[in-house]
């Protein structure tokens, strides 16, 4: 597909053409307008009272992508990514200064730069950190992010290395009408 085709999709089909894609070609970066344009859409997401309590950290530098990688054992296709955001949580700003709504916030940022991308015609995937401690230690690490912030994600992005179809998750059994 296109770029022209890829930005001319409406809303219903980029969510559903959405797929995690952890195959990069590796070769071309990322242009910083894409990736200024994914955290945007990040920010535009809803969030508790509005608190807006996330930050992101934008990396571009192989080096750091490599360190990241290391300590990420289900983010190895940082190597071949051209960039990565680290989509952070930052509780003390949370509405009731309530980490699980840091946590709900940054989420929701989350799915809206993912969906971005697809926009976009890179490919990204949701990177776990949080909840296990000694990804988000070693996240904190490498991007020099202070103990009171949750590092959420790392979000690879890349152009992908060959067409993914996304899965068909519809399950009609699983919608309850009136009532369960
Ligand atoms: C909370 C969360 C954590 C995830 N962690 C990882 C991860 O660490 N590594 C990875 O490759 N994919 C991760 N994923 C992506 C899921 O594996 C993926 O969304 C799922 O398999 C469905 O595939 P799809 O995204 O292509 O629809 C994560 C997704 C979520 C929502």
């Amino acid at each position: 597909m296109s770029y022209e085709e890829h930005a001319s999709r409406d809303a219903l089909t980029v969510i559903h053409d959405r797929k995690s894609v952890r195959e990069f070609t590796g070769a071309a970066a990322v242009p910083l307008d894409a990736l200024d344009a994914v955290i945007r859409a990040g920010m535009a997401a809803p969030t508790a009272r509005n608190m807006q309590p996330w930050e992101f950290v934008a990396v571009t530098a192989r080096e750091t992508l490599d360190r990241l990688c290391e300590g990420l054992p289900s983010g190895k296709m940082l190597a071949a990514a051209g960039a990565a955001i680290a989509v952070c949580c930052l509780p003390e700003d949370a509405h009731l200064q309530r980490a699980e709504f840091a946590v709900i916030d940054a989420t929701c940022a989350s799915e809206n730069m993912l969906l971005a991308a697809e926009a976009l015609g890179l490919g990204a995937v949701w990177v776990a950190a949080y909840p296990y401690e000694e990804r988000m230690a070693h996240v904190r690490s490498v991007l020099h992010i202070p103990d009171s912030v949750i590092p959420l994600n790392v979000i690879p992005l890349g152009f992908p290395a060959g067409p993914k179809p996304s899965q068909d998750k519809y399950h009609p059994e699983k919608v309850h009408r009136e009532r369960w």
